[in-house]
């Protein structure tokens, strides 16, 4: 079967060049045209809405790679780096808040608040793994690419709880403790993980790890890619790797390229399909097993994987004009699922 895209969001126009030498760190590109930046009319705003440490409206840049995740009546953003202009060129710090946005009431871009909670405990990274758990009203977050130097974070072995407050608006952060210390030791931090949390479980598929994510890679000067899927489960505690060797060893499908792991993708939940729900990711890249070369993951045949039924598949998809409406492979793009007629879903 192959599945029809009638709905494509994506709030990244970032394509993978195929081949491209990797690219670890996160240069600020101020390019026009360039689907995360914000013009400086809108800017007036976000500084109205969200006051402490802002760049003036007149040198406000724009926030990139953050990690976003709704808990009860909030979307949580932490994580990521905002730049603003200083005298012709571009400055980048990491945002030192978790900011979280209410979704229980009207706003539009205009009245918005954005409260602002403290993080001082939490690494400044881009893209954290960042998991809602619902059942339990806590977030975790882990990984992500170091955003300037910070061994306390590339040696140690450490995730994080968010515990709201105050019905969402307030919270504070605390360090995790998992049920399986060494177990947990054993997982390299990664960078650029797809992830997202399904059914009480919070899953990360591939990325890379290097000496900004993991001290064990401080020697090597490319991220190697983690070609596994680790695994949170958030009621047990409980850490765990998810082998790919099933997805990524065969020979028949985009997913067919033997020595080759997923980095870059994302990733949406689909909680009532198989028996426990069913984990869909979208494109990013495929990392050879050296670091060294990348190819891009095309959307037209994508990786699911089956929770109950612990199955990889690989699914064709195709647009409603066929093979030419299937969106463009992309990279760290951003990916949400919504309940469809029929007991279908909307991705
Ligand atoms: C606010 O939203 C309106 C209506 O969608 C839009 O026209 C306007 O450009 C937005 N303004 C900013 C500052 O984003
Ligand atoms: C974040 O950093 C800015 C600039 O250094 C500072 O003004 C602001 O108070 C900080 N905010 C928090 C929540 O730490
Ligand atoms: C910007 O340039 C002016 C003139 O060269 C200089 O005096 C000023 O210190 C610079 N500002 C910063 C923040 O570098
Ligand atoms: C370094 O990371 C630790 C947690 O791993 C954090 O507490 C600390 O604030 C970080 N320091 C900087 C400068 O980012
Ligand atoms: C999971 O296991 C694979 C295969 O052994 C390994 O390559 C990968 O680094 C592990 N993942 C993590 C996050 O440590
Ligand atoms: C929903 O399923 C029913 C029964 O199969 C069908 O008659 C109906 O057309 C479907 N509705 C939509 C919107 O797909």
């Amino acid at each position: 079967m192959r599945v029809p895209w009638p709905v494509a969001i994506a709030c990244s126009t970032v394509t993978v060049a195929a081949a491209a030498a990797s690219q670890m760190h996160d240069d600020e590109i101020r390019s026009v045209g360039d689907g995360a930046s914000t013009s400086s009319s809108s800017s007036a705003h976000v500084e109205a809405r969200q006051a402490s440490g802002n760049p003036a409206v007149d040198s406000f840049i724009r926030r990139f790679h953050p990690s976003a995740a709704r808990l009860g009546d909030y979307l949580y953003v932490d994580g990521g780096s905002i730049s603003r202009l200083v005298n012709d060129s571009s400055q980048v710090r990491a945002m030192n808040a978790t900011v979280a946005i209410p979704l229980n009431e009207a706003w539009t871009n205009q009245t918005l608040t954005m409260r602002e909670i403290d993080r001082t405990l939490l690494p400044n990274v881009n893209l954290p793994v960042l998991w809602a758990d619902p059942a339990g009203n806590a977030l975790y977050t882990y990984g992500g690419d170091s955003i300037g130097t910070n061994s306390t974070y590339t040696r140690a072995q450490q995730y994080f709880k968010f515990t709201p407050a105050g019905g969402g608006r307030d919270g504070s952060w605390s360090e995790a403790t998992p049920a399986d210390a060494f177990k947990f030791s054993q997982l390299y931090k990664p960078a650029r993980s797809a992830f997202t949390s399904c059914n009480g479980v919070g899953y990360s598929l591939g990325g890379y790890a290097y000496g900004g994510t993991d001290d064990r890679f401080s020697g090597a000067d490319s991220g190697l890619p983690l070609a596994g899927m680790a695994t949170y489960d958030f009621a047990t505690r409980l850490w765990d790797n998810v082998s790919l060797a099933d997805a990524f060893s065969g020979g028949n499908s985009a997913g067919g390229m033997p020595g080759y792991y997923p980095t870059n993708g994302a990733a949406v939940c689909l909680p009532d399909l198989g028996g426990a729900g069913a984990l869909m990711f979208f494109g990013g890249r495929g990392l050879s097993a050296n670091g060294r070369d990348s190819v891009p993951l095309q959307l037209n045949d994508m990786l699911i994987y089956d929770i109950a039924g612990k199955r990889w598949l690989w699914q064709g998809t195709r647009g409603a004009d066929g093979a030419a409406g299937v969106p463009r492979h992309r990279r760290d793009a951003c990916a949400a699922v919504g309940r469809g007629r029929n007991g279908t879903y909307e991705v």
